[in-house]
Order: structure tokens, then sequence, then C-alpha cells
């Protein structure tokens, strides 16, 4: 029979809960539509943030959100985005979509938001078009409590207490969209843009270097050498594409089996990326000082027929769903390194955990393998072997059956994922005593989605524990506790 193997004995240490962090962007309508309505709209809000997005996150317990992007961070001034509505800056949001840019999402609905979420800030400064002196003071104006022209500003737009945001993105794919730099000329940058960056009071910057795009190891490489010791951590991106270009990238629904295999066998890409990656960072940081963020990852395919090409709205299907059951527990085996990583994006982009169209709101297959994960933060990580079988089509194979278990507060979690299509798989668990388990699934067809006219996957309770075998419906996410 298959086997799940769980060693409590062996652990590669505590899962940051930050590794089930989020990322918007100001980019389509994830932040406008989707995070931020106003608070004149009709649809209801809290000081601007929709209350149906914030209460959905906050039950994912999301706990890092990214922002304010991507490539859009790179060409984003801190200043137009504060002060009085009526005043701020209008521009084009040249990279995405065309669209004017009213600012009326700045620094202080970022926080406000953070702090109905209950998460910590991620901001992610610019390098590529902006000043050493525009990121400086944009530190000073979040962290200071000093009696500057900076931080009187802050007091003048309404907030007297400096925020403390810890985690500080320094440029993001500035081998990119980000400047289009040599990572020697990057490593001397980060070098420099950091050194202004500092500390206020107790708060201590957690300094977050741009890291390689996907394989790019000579990237993590001079990183490493050059300015590793002046880092707090590395970034790694990776996207999953079902299409072999970026002009083909796939639909996001109506696809065939051989299709989602061959994204399943992609995503679980991230592992070999990890690894490798890894490899080299411990060879000039064996201590493991320097943290791994996966800061953007997730399916991306072609946006849905007829919208904005730049706005990057797709479906999200079980498909997705098992997408990130495999690249979660990558993150987890691998949380002596991985620290932190966001999903790209939290609403209406890419891999998003919520679609919004006007007032309506739907939580997608990927929101529920968040929920399902969600007690493995902050947990002890348990070494996990699955005996499987092979499930796939054509040249795209893999394991039938994934998990991943986790220890906190004497309850012991235990996720385990059937990405085949079609078949059932029965595990017979050891290691871990299933007596009086509790579970819960989401499952469905592997290509089903929820839309805004029906939404027929939601997590259900379990009913396939049977003495120490677990049967586990095709294509589908499960959570086991035990304690
Ligand atoms: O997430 C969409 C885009 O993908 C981000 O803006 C960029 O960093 C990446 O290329």
């Amino acid at each position: 029979m298959q086997s799940i193997f769980i060693n409590p004995a062996r652990s590669r240490g505590t899962i940051s809960k930050n590794i089930f962090g989020h990322f918007s962007e100001h980019l389509g309508r994830c932040i406008y539509q989707g995070l931020f309505v106003g608070k004149d709209s009709p649809i209801p809000n809290v000081n601007g943030m929709r209350a149906d997005v914030v209460q959905a996150l906050k039950k994912i317990g999301v706990p890092v959100l990214r922002w304010p992007g991507g490539c859009f961070a790179d060409e984003y001034h801190w200043e137009d985005g504060i002060g009085p509505q009526e005043g701020r800056k209008r521009m084009v949001n040249t990279h995405w979509g065309g669209v004017v840019e009213d600012n009326s999402f700045g620094t202080h609905e970022f926080l406000e938001l953070c702090n109905q979420l209950g998460c910590e800030p991620y901001i992610n400064a610019n390098v590529g078009s902006g000043t050493i002196r525009e990121m400086a003071e944009w530190v000073e104006y979040l962290n200071s409590a000093g009696d500057s022209t900076v931080v009187k500003k802050r007091w003048a737009n309404g907030r007297k207490d400096p925020w403390g945001v810890k985690f500080w993105g320094v440029g993001n794919e500035s081998w990119g969209c980000g400047g289009n730099m040599r990572p020697e000329y990057y490593a001397d940058e980060f070098r420099r843009y950091q050194t202004y960056c500092r500390n206020y009071g107790d708060n201590k910057l957690y300094r977050i270097a741009c890291g390689p795009n996907v394989d790019d190891y000579n990237w993590t490489e001079v990183l490493m050498k050059n300015a590793g010791r002046f880092m707090d951590a590395l970034t790694l991106h990776y996207y999953t594409l079902c299409g072999d270009t970026w002009d083909h990238k796939g639909s996001a629904t109506g696809f065939t089996t051989a299709d989602y295999y061959k994204t399943l066998v992609r995503a679980a890409r991230m592992e070999e990326l990890v690894t490798r990656h890894s490899q080299i960072m411990d060879r000039y940081d064996p201590e493991h000082r320097v943290g791994l963020i996966v800061d953007e990852w997730g399916a991306w395919y072609d946006v849905e027929p007829g919208t904005n090409p730049g706005f990057l709205y797709q479906q999200n299907t079980m498909r997705d769903a098992m997408v990130a059951a495999i690249t979660l527990n990558v993150f987890m085996a691998h949380c002596d390194r991985v620290v932190m990583a966001n999903l790209a994006q939290t609403v209406n982009v890419l891999q998003s955990v919520i679609l919004t169209e006007g007032d309506k709101m739907v939580l997608t297959p990927t929101y529920h393998v968040f929920d399902l994960y969600r007690a493995h933060q902050g947990g002890r990580q348990l070494d996990c072997f699955v005996q499987s079988d092979e499930v796939g089509e054509g040249d795209w194979h893999m394991p039938q059956v994934i998990a991943s278990a986790s220890e906190k507060n004497g309850v012991t979690t235990l996720t385990v994922a059937n990405l085949s299509d079609r078949e059932e798989a029965a595990f017979a668990v050891h290691g871990l005593n299933l007596a009086g388990a509790r579970g819960r699934i989401l499952h469905g067809a592997f290509d089903a989605y929820n839309d805004f006219a029906s939404a027929p996957l939601s997590v259900q309770p379990f009913t396939g524990i049977e003495g120490s075998t677990l049967r586990l419906p095709a294509c589908s996410v499960v959570e086991i506790t035990v304690g």
C-alpha cells in the first residue's frame, strides 16, 4: 500500500508564518476595486478597504503583504501618494494597462489595510527610477519619531506615531523591469541604497535584496559574494506557465488533462530552484543568516478573453489549488532557508485567492488551500516521507500524493494532496496516530472553478479517515489535525 511516514524526531525547524504571505501591486483591479474602493463607495468598506475582502483575507490569516509592486515599484514615487486626496499626483501606469493611477491608495492607505488585516507590511522601494534620498526619506517618514521636516509631514497627514515598518525591499526585478541591471552593478547599488535606509528607535529594518529570475544562478552567486553581508534576505521569482512561451501561456480554464499535469510538473520545479539557489547561498552563508524570499510565485495564464491584457486577470481552477499545494509544500520542506513567500497576487490578478466584480466576491480554490494550510503557520516542521505511485500523461509525470506535517501547541497538522485527476488514493499513515483525528477537504474536477454565477468549490468536512488509512478522492487537498 502507498504510505506516508511522519517522523516527529526529525525537523528542519520552524515554518515561518510569512511563507503564507501575499502580494498586491498597483496592477489591474488588485488594489483598486479589489482591496480598496474608497470611503465614498457604495460597496461596504472600512476607511476605503472592501469589508468583504478584508474579512475573507483575515480568515486565512494573511501574515504579510507586499506592496506596491512588482514592476510598478520601480516607477512609484511615494510622495505622490500622501497628503490630501485632491492634491495627489495623477500618472499613467505605463507598465500595467496604461490606465490613470490617481495615487488615492498610498502609504497611509496601505498601512491602514495591513492594520485591518493584522499583517506585517512589506514595502518594496524604488531603485530603478528613484533616488537614494527618496528611499531614505520614505523610511524616515514611516519609522522615525524625531522632530524632522519629513516626520512633521506625516503628522500633518494624520499619523503621529511611526509605523515601524520592518520588511524593506530594495528594488524589484532589477535584472528586468527594475532597471535592466547586471548583477555586479545591482550588488553595488544595493550596498549603496541600503546604507541610507536607517534603523529608527528599536525598529531594525530587514533589508531585502532583489534576487534572481528563475534559474539565474549567476545572479545569486554574484549577489551573495558581493553584497551578502549587507542583506537579510534575497528574493526569487518563479511563475508557472502551461504554454511554452510568454505569448502563449495557456488558458486558465478549458484545458486538457495533459495541460493539467504539465502545469503541475512545472510548479514542482520550485523544488529544484529553491534547492539550487540555497546551495549557492550555503557556500556564502552556512549559518543561514540570509533568508530566501520567494516574493512572486504562482500560475500565470493568458488573460481572460475580453479583459485588458495589461490587467492580468485570470480564472482559478482546481489545477491552481494543486499548484498552491505543491509550492507551499516545497517552501515548508525548506523552512530552514525560505523565510517568506508572496503569492502573486491577492485579488483579481494572476493566481488570486479572491476575485471581485462590482460588489460581488468569489473565493478561489487557491484561497481554500491557504485556509487548509493555515495551521502550519509558525509550526515545527516534521519530516514527512511519501511513498507514492506516479500519475501523469505524456511527458509529464509526478508522484500522485504529496504531504507536509507540522506540530504546534500539541496539535499535529498533516496536509495531503492527491494530484490525480481521476483516481482515488488510499494511504497508510505511519508515525501519527489518527485516532480522534479531524479532517477538512477541498476537492472537485481538475478544471472546476468558482465564479460569480456559481461557486461549487469550498472546504468540507473530510470523512475518509479509516483507522490509520486516508482515502483521498481524486484531485483533492486534505487537512488532518490530531491533538
Ligand atoms: O506579478 C506581475 C509582475 O511579474 C510583477 O510586476 C513583476 O515583478 C513580475 O515580472
